[in-house]
């Protein structure tokens, strides 16, 4: 693996060693001294043209745990915001010495452009391109599914035969798409639930079935409901009457909450809209992996920076 554009191309194999990998990384964050030599000397840039709080923080934490050096570029308060293009910044970024580079851009296939140039010759992650692919996300997605599911046993687990709801704004959800392939790679079976105002043209080609009804969803007994936010940002029309009747049809609110089964695990990649796609109630009860998914995306992030950047020869 030389980048991370998308989870489109990850074998089931390929991907259960990254979440394997991640296994060790999270083993590695319960220990007093939370960090490895293992990427001493090289460097990973943080790339974030468009806001972020969590991923951005995220991958500054899994490589300063890896003792990478690191250096963070957003692109408010930067040239960027005078003009200068994606490709003037990377070469100012190689310039520097760059190994990695992690990048967030609002335009789908910013990651893969900046991959294919000789611009850089930098590992690159994408982070995030426009409505596209998040696949760290989505990693960090499988993995803690599985180690719900599976707890201290997780290591070489698929996600054979395991139900998972993907509910809300799928059209401009680079989240749902990531999840898709990696979920299908893995063995699940996933079903996507949205307004049909936000369900992308040209689905079929997607191996997730779709429905339009929640109801019926929750009560078929999904093993994860992964709620999606609604992509204010992402909207130029209105897709929906108005929030309250988005909430009442489309959102994980209390009643719906109440009748999941027991075993269901309520998903959020945040940041979430209380009280819109999801209530209080469900976003902080015990069957709600928020947290965990926060604290294992830093595991997954390791994982992918170590399996890109440890093996290259500082001469190569
Ligand atoms: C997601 C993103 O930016 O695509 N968030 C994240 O990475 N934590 C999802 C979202 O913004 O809704």
């Amino acid at each position: 693996m030389r980048h991370l554009l998308s989870t489109a191309t990850l074998s089931r194999d390929e991907a259960t060693r990254i979440l394997d990998v991640a296994e060790d990384m999270a083993d590695v964050s319960t220990r007093e001294i939370k960090k490895l030599p293992t990427l001493r000397g090289r460097t990973v840039v943080n790339l974030f043209f468009e806001d972020s709080t969590r991923t951005r923080i995220s991958f500054e934490a899994a490589a300063k745990r890896l003792s990478a050096d690191v250096i963070n570029f957003s692109a408010k308060g930067s040239s960027v915001s005078k003009g200068e293009s994606l490709k003037d910044t990377a070469q100012t970024l190689a310039a520097m010495g760059a190994d990695g580079v992690v990048i967030r851009h609002s335009a789908s296939g910013a990651a893969a452009v900046l991959a294919a140039s000789d611009w850089t010759d930098a590992a690159v992650v994408n982070a995030g391109d426009g409505t596209h692919e998040h696949p760290t996300q989505a990693l960090l997605d499988a993995f803690t599914i599985r180690k719900r599911l599976h707890g201290a046993a997780s290591r070489g687990k698929d996600l054979d035969g395991v139900k998972v709801a993907i509910v809300g704004d799928i059209l401009h959800s680079r989240v749902a798409r990531s999840n898709v392939w990696l979920l299908d790679a893995l063995g699940a079976e996933v079903t996507l639930v949205a307004p049909p105002t936000l369900v992308p043209v040209r689905m079929e080609s997607w191996p997730a079935r779709v429905s339009f009804d929640l109801d019926e969803v929750i009560a078929d007994g999904p093993d994860a409901l992964m709620m999606l936010r609604i992509q204010q940002e992402r909207m130029r029309a209105a897709y929906f009457p108005t929030e309250r009747e988005y909430s009442r049809v489309w959102g994980l609110d209390d009643r719906r909450l109440a009748s999941l089964p027991a075993t269901t695990m309520v998903m959020h990649p945040g940041p979430m809209n209380r009280g819109l796609e999801i209530s209080a109630a469900a976003a902080d009860s015990p069957r709600s992996t928020v947290r965990e998914q926060v604290a294992n995306g830093v595991s997954v992030r390791m994982a992918v920076l170590y399996l890109l950047l440890a093996g290259v020869s500082e001469a190569a």
